[in-house]
């Protein structure tokens, strides 16, 4: 995190090494900012497998539901119990440019349903699929298709696990929004992919390991039977010092 995340009426500061003084004077300044009302402080780092944060309430309304605007949508969450991250905004209208009208799309991981909605928002493709666990995350997902009008026929959302719950049809691009954990899910990504489906993984490795993760999802892919061509390896935002989160652009072969 940098000196804070500003998601629009909350405030989220770095908790940890600071005294509850110099916390508060950055918490004035923040609520000086017209859609402001909370501040919260960060405590660790994301963790666990729906990838959320420990806040604390440091100063204006005690209010943990975010109401935030990306890319021309709207998406209300709970920051304590739904991963999001307002760096990725970017990356999300990359991804939203690259789908096709003609494609299926299906998003693993979706949150709160950001790539989704996004995607829907700036292409229209035929059909949406969103994939997530967390049970907060998909409460808000439903919620945040009403705030933009979009119907449940368009984007669809399945709440479960990717390693049983994946849908049976096939797609023509699948988002693979990945937690930053060990699996790779590239079996479950595969699952749903013909010859000449696009998958859009987030890989996350220092700038010396980019080679061995995109060998060893040709590995993986080899190990399945299946054939994949690493089209693009493209860096989609910071993680740590020399580490960072790639977009590896895959196209399936067999
Ligand atoms: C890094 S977040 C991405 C969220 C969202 N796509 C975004 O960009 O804001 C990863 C998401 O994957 C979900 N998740 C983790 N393991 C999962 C699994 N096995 N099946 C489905 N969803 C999972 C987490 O709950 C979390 O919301």
């Amino acid at each position: 995190m940098t000196a804070q995340d500003i998601l629009g009426n909350i405030a989220i500061i770095k908790g940890e090494g600071r005294s509850r003084a110099e916390k508060l004077k950055q918490a004035d300044r923040l609520l000086k900012i017209p859609s402001v009302r909370t501040v919260l402080e960060k405590i660790g780092n994301v963790k666990g497998r729906l990838r959320t944060i420990n806040v604390r309430f440091v100063a204006g309304e005690k209010n943990l539901i975010a109401k935030h605007r990306e890319n021309s949508c709207m998406f209300k969450f709970d920051v304590s119990s739904c991963y999001f991250s307002q760096r990725l905004s970017n990356e999300r209208k990359e991804i939203a440019l690259k789908v096709r009208k003609k494609d299926k799309v299906l998003v693993m991981f979706a949150g709160v349903g950001v790539y989704p909605i996004v995607i829907w928002k700036i292409k229209k493709p035929v059909r949406i699929v969103g994939i997530e666990i967390g049970r907060d995350c998909c409460k808000y997902f439903k919620e945040n298709l009403k705030l933009n009008k979009i119907s449940s026929e368009e984007i669809e959302i399945i709440q479960g696990d990717v390693k049983k719950k994946m849908p049976k049809e096939k797609f023509d691009a699948v988002v693979m929004a990945r937690p930053n954990l060990k699996e790779s899910f590239l079996k479950q990504g595969l699952s749903v992919c013909k010859k000449n489906s696009k998958i859009f993984y987030y890989g996350f490795c220092n700038v010396n390991e980019k080679k061995k993760m995109t060998e060893d999802l040709k590995i993986e892919a080899d190990k399945l039977k299946r054939k994949i061509k690493i089209l693009r390896v493209v860096k989609a935002g910071d993680i740590a010092p020399y580490k960072f989160r790639y977009r590896v652009e895959i196209k399936v072969l067999k």
